[in-house]
């Protein structure tokens, strides 16, 4: 079983798709685990602006946003991590824009190197205190070249294609598909589609019942 432990200001934005989705189904089946902590629940109660519990401060640098403050995080790291045990593997992973690019060979890594814990740290703001990532040696992972607002959404990427890759938790037929599925064009009912008086016909080798050729055709597509 791999347990991903996703650290987030924002625990409730995951819910959603973690329970519509093969997320569901692989924590059903008991292949995954998801648990979320939220930085806040380990801050400091602070007096200034009124009582709250301080989790972001402003960056040493100036300039504008907040930086998630190293304290609160390392105590929800540490209650993720909880006793020490000789038989878990610990990844820990920041999601920041500039990170490592996240692929499916990395996702696939994950499930190789057999992990039983991934630690997710979710940004939002301007970033996490520098300090966070060297103490934990963490790795900064990216989903692709855009800057989005926060790691909650990267971290539900992570989990989908991490979790795809366990075996079991596609059908095996879909797993079997995972290469061809990735670019090659796909088709149902019905044969003939009219669209504004318009006639889109299915690829006449896929109805020829000629394995071979279908499977030249299925190749040939995926480039
Ligand atoms: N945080 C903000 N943008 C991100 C991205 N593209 N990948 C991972 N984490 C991010």
């Amino acid at each position: 079983m791999l347990t991903f432990h996703v650290i987030t200001l924002f625990p409730e934005s995951l819910t959603s798709y973690i329970s519509e989705s093969i997320l569901s189904r692989a924590q059903d089946k008991k292949f995954i685990k998801i648990k979320t902590y939220t930085p806040r629940d380990y801050a400091e109660i602070v007096g200034e602006n009124g009582w709250r519990k301080k989790v972001d401060g402003r960056p040493y640098s100036g300039g504008p946003g907040m930086v998630l403050l190293p304290g609160p995080v390392l105590r929800a790291v540490a209650k993720a991590k909880g006793r020490a045990n000789a038989k878990r593997k610990f990844k820990i992973i920041i999601f920041s824009p500039g990170g490592t690019n996240f692929t499916n060979t990395y996702a696939k890594g994950c499930i190789d190197k057999k992990y039983t814990d991934i630690i997710l740290i979710c940004g939002r703001y301007e970033g996490i205190d520098a300090r966070v990532k060297k103490i934990l040696k963490a790795e900064d992972v990216s989903i692709g070249e855009y800057v989005l607002t926060g790691g909650e959404l990267p971290a539900m990427v992570f989990m989908d294609a991490v979790s795809r890759q366990i075996e079991g938790v596609l059908g095996k037929f879909a797993s079997l598909e995972e290469n061809r599925i990735s670019s090659h064009e796909v088709y149902t009912r019905p044969e003939v589609f009219t669209y504004q008086k318009k006639k889109y016909k299915v690829p006449e080798v896929l109805l020829s019942g000629d394995h071979k050729k279908i499977e030249e055709w299925k190749t040939s597509k995926n480039k």
